[in-house]
């Protein structure tokens, strides 16, 4: 940090930030106070994500005391702090954005921890020289669950520790969707105008791919509606050299309509839950939706809509395959 990002900087927020006996959400709006100026700005739902925030918390609880902890993408460090807080005897922090690296050596400077500014395909075994890590807490998730590489990271993870026991903070991940549909009328005025001239269409990309209203699905009965699991991970058991794959995912074509699919991932760190819902956390940041219309002209069909997956990546084009 040079001296002008030191006089932005309000120290006194982080004053006390790590005292054990202190209310997490205290940690988390000073955290998300004091960093908030430095964050890309896709970072500010995230952080003010208190479904995630107490999920995460409560991860962390009991699980990490006099451990030595691995935080993987840390970000703004909140999980490295919460595992301080929590009686973490040391934290590796592994994080690639230079600007936040420079904030993290800034903060953590103090304290039992060792900041590795690198992007973790650049990590090696010698990386972690100041003991053994026992746990491993990561938020490796973009909206799209799969983007920031979390398969490619446990799949790094598992080339540095062959034989480790690292628990995983999650451990277990799915990636689900579910199809909606509607006629245009039902539609909002904005999207009616979208869908002008389209009659001809057969279908037309409503919005291709996109959050929309993040944490505001409320109206929507997901409840009732079939759940298609498109990938299932342990990420103990991430396999080195297999190419993961989403499975296609079917929909049926109704001419004259509106298909939505919405895409959402969950997670958790037993089998069983709890879990961590990025579609029905009522104030989530994940998950996206691809949505197009049919128009009347067009025959009922069976599509399959495929996400692509590229080196453990999620891109951006969803496409509809016959069957
Ligand atoms: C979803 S955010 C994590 C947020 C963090 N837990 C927090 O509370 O601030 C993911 C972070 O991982 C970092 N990241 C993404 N890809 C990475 C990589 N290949 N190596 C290291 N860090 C990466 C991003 O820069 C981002 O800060």
């Amino acid at each position: 940090m040079n001296k002008s990002d030191d006089d932005n900087l309000d120290l006194n927020l982080l004053k006390d930030i790590f005292s054990k006996e202190k209310d997490p959400e205290v940690r988390f709006e000073t955290i998300n106070n004091f960093s908030r100026r430095l964050m890309p700005e896709w970072f500010l739902p995230m952080l003010n994500d208190t479904a995630r925030n107490s999920y995460y918390s409560k991860m962390l609880e009991h699980s990490v005391k006099d451990k030595i902890v691995i935080d993987l993408g840390s970000g703004t460090g909140m999980w490295s702090i919460e595992a301080l807080a929590r009686g973490a005897r040391f934290v590796y922090v592994v994080e690639k954005n230079p600007l936040l690296i420079k904030y993290l050596e800034f903060i953590f400077k103090d304290h039992p921890v060792k900041v590795l500014g690198k992007a973790f395909e650049e990590l090696t075994a010698a990386d972690f020289d100041q003991g053994r890590p026992q746990a491993l807490v990561h938020e490796i998730f973009s909206n799209t669950g799969l983007g920031e590489g979390v398969i490619s990271a446990f799949q790094k993870v598992s080339r540095i520790f062959p034989d480790h026991s690292l628990t995983l903070f999650p451990r277990y991940f799915w990636f689900e969707a579910r199809v909606f549909k509607q006629k245009p009328f039902e539609l909002s005025a904005i999207e009616q105008v979208h869908l002008k001239d389209k009659a001809d269409a057969y279908y037309e990309l409503v919005h291709s791919l996109g959050v929309r209203d993040w944490g505001n699905l409320k109206g929507i009965d997901f409840g009732s509606k079939e759940v298609i699991n498109l990938m299932f991970l342990d990420l103990n058991k991430i396999e080195q050299n297999k190419s993961y794959a989403l499975k296609p995912i079917p929909v049926d074509i109704t001419p004259g309509y509106v298909h939505h699919i919405y895409l959402s991932f969950k997670f958790s760190t037993e089998l069983e839950g709890p879990y961590f819902n990025t579609l029905f956390e009522e104030n989530h940041w994940g998950g996206f939706i691809v949505e197009f219309y049919i128009s009347n002209k067009m025959k009922a069909a069976r599509k399959y809509l495929k996400m692509k997956l590229n080196d453990n990546q999620l891109f951006d084009h969803p496409s509809l395959e016959d069957s």
